[in-house]
């Protein structure tokens, strides 16, 4: 058997004019050393109006700054569209399967631009202007990327609401923004079922007055109710719309999108993309990380509505001119073997998707693959949570027949882009190591105090400096974006992750040391369904943490304490797992629920959460302290009546 401890980069990826190990020491060590230079260079991969002449402007310091390209304008959709129309306007840019194998669809950049300036003219002519917030809540069709691209030719700033969340929350994502204007569909289609878009957002819209006009595409045909006046059919204003459209121009940094993600506390926050740098960031890292070569077939497994779908489904792979393969279903429908048939059918190059899907695959063994030739697979990706050796080796040896390497990519909503990752020929494997930064991204490890770490550590991942696609700000809540990013290590950005250094230099990412739950790699705050668990009337308190789960990554264990009167009964249970999911969406579901009579907390009050950690990964043998406990007693308590 061979060592898979190191996998070597191999030879032919280093070939040609790949980024070889030479030339990434050679871009790190310029970013480093002269940022100017090396991203005015960069600055290049996209079309610019007006080329930036003013590159770098950020501090981390005080108030924090950030601010790349500012003098330069543009326009998203340019790059994305227009920029390809000579050499590549036949060529397809979007393949789109459906979820019923049988049905599949292609796009050309041409058709592609058409179609999104026929949207922007329906934009413009229902009012929507530059700085304008319209939100999407759209299933994983080419619409979804059209009206992605058909705001930012008019400058409107798009906000994606994943289409598994509820009406509450999309209400609240709506109100947050004051968006005008919604895209839905009548219904969405996943593994063999519907969702019902467009009945969910009339729910939502009810407690949204600043939604003037709702766009809706007619995708499974289903019936639904439209509002005189407020619902239009997309395909009606559509066909009447003109196919061509002046882009807005639009300074670097104007925003692009806000999305939202959940934090440690509170409400999901807006997260704010502007245009220039996030744009750079978005094809910069496509073409670095995936080595795309043109002519490849790209597949991205992940939904517009998470910010892999913007990166690395819409902007990044048709920033670079790439055929980005679009997936309505889900993995596992109508058999396991789905995204291998798909990869057969399509002649998919690069393969870009979760540890989750990954783990789940395998437990089914090698036989769905093997069904397969995925002879066409060059490199495959990973995203969204670590990665355990285990499936990173599955991965590696039964879907890429140990030909294709894997990279590792970590970064976040608020990075815009990926920021620590191999370089297929430049970069030897560790499986499980997410390995080096990119060239121009400095990460560092700091302890409790902020100290920095040197050499081979275990400690919070920081960024010691800016890169162009970092998040400008919270959305109408810059104070936010100081406390949360900026305050916890001042003059550093901190990731809220945790990460081991190995003495190669590799990162090993641990996970999130914060409150932030990451679920099959949905990012959920604790606060957010403890807050939705307390307002059951049923609900005195509750307490939520994550717990170590096989196919998930984490699982979601809630501690509820019941109004006085109340009794504990497995139909209670169902009651409240029921309640999360219409309250936040089924992503949401806890795993499991404990009736707790008490919470173990401090005698000021606060929840002493390490402790309820512990008994929910049953790892009640190291507590540590509880002397600090207002009432000890509790946690013999929890303990005997552990779940699972
Ligand atoms: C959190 C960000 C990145 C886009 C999808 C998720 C975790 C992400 C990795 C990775 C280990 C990872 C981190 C991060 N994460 N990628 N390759 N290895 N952990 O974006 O919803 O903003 O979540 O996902 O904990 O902080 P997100």
């Amino acid at each position: 058997m061979t060592d898979h401890s190191v996998i070597p980069v191999k030879p032919e990826l280093a070939q040609g004019n790949r980024v070889d190990a030479a030339r990434r020491a050679e871009m790190a060590e310029r970013a480093a050393r002269d940022p100017e230079g090396f991203w005015r260079e960069e600055a290049g991969r996209i079309a610019w109006m007006t080329p930036p002449t003013r590159i770098k402007n950020t501090s981390f310091e005080g108030d924090v700054s950030i601010k790349w390209f500012e003098d330069g304008v543009l326009n998203a959709s340019v790059s994305c569209l227009d920029q390809h129309l000579a050499e590549r306007g036949d060529q397809v840019a979007i393949i789109w399967e459906g979820d019923d194998p049988n049905s599949d669809s292609k796009v050309t950049y041409r058709e592609l631009h058409e179609r999104v300036c026929r949207m922007a003219n329906v934009l413009r002519s229902l009012g929507v202007k530059k700085g304008d917030r319209v939100t999407l809540y759209l299933p994983m069709i080419v619409e979804a990327a059209v009206a992605m691209l058909a705001c930012a030719r008019v400058g409107a700033v798009h906000s994606i609401v994943f289409g598994g969340f509820s009406p509450d929350s999309l209400s609240s994502r709506i109100q947050d923004c004051d968006s005008t204007l919604l895209i839905t569909a009548d219904q969405g289609r996943r593994g063999g079922r519907t969702v019902p878009l467009k009945t969910n957002a009339d729910e939502a819209l009810r407690s949204c007055p600043s939604v003037k006009n709702v766009i809706v595409v007619r995708n499974t045909g289903g019936g639904v109710p439209m509002e005189e006046g407020r619902d239009h059919w997309w395909h009606t204003l559509s066909e009447a719309a003109a196919a061509d459209c002046e882009p807005e121009p639009m300074s670097a940094e104007d925003p692009l999108f806000i999305l939202y993600t959940s934090g440690s506390t509170g409400k999901p926050k807006g997260v704010l993309h502007t245009t220039g740098g996030y744009m750079v960031w978005a094809s910069f890292t496509h073409e670095l990380v995936f080595d795309y070569r043109p002519g490849e077939i790209y597949w991205c497994t992940a939904d517009v509505g998470w910010v892999t779908g913007h990166s690395y489904i819409v902007y990044g792979p048709l920033a670079n001119g790439a055929t980005t393969l679009m997936f309505e279903g889900v993995p596992n429908y109508p058999g396991v073997d789905r995204c291998w048939q798909v990869v057969d059918k399509h002649k998919v190059n690069i393969f870009y998707t979760a540890p989750t899907a990954i783990r789940a695959l395998m437990r089914e063994g090698e036989a769905p693959v093997k069904k397969w030739s995925r002879q066409s697979l060059r490199v495959l990706g990973s995203v969204g949570e670590p990665i355990n050796p285990e499936a990173w080796l599955w991965y590696y040896r039964v879907v890429g027949d140990e030909r294709c390497p894997i990279v590792d990519t970590w970064w976040q909503t608020e990075t815009g882009g990926i920021l620590i990752s191999p370089l297929p020929g430049a970069v030897d494997l560790k499986p499980g190591s997410a390995t080096l930064p990119l060239p121009g991204v400095q990460p560092a490890l700091v302890d409790g105090e902020g100290q920095l770490l040197e050499g081979a550590a275990d400690g919070n991942l920081v960024i010691l400096d800016s890169w162009p696609g970092q998040m400008r700000t919270v959305y109408k809540d810059h104070e936010r974006f100081i406390q949360t990013y900026f305050s916890t290590f001042p003059g550093k950005y901190f990731s809220g992750d945790g990460a081991r250094r190995d003495a190669d230099g590799y990162y090993w990412i641990t996970g999130r040391v914060d409150d932030v739950l990451n679920v099959s790699g949905h990012r959920m705050g604790t606060a957010e369904i403890e807050s939705a668990l307390v307002a059951h009337p049923k609900v005195a308190e509750a307490a939520v943490v994550g717990m170590p789960h096989e196919l998930k990554g984490q699982g979601i264990y809630a501690y509820v304490t019941l109004t006085s009167g109340e009794e504990p009964s497995e139909a209670l249970r169902k009651e409240l797992v029921a309640w999360v999911r219409k309250e936040i969406g089924p992503i949401a579901s806890p795993d499991a629920i404990q009736w707790a009579p008490g919470l173990p907390k401090t005698r000021s009050g606060k929840i002493m959460r390490r402790i309820l950690r512990k008994i929910a990964a049953n790892e009640t043998d190291s507590l540590g302290d509880i002397s600090t406990l207002a009432d000890p007693t509790v946690v013999e308590e929890l303990i005997g009546n552990r779940v699972g």
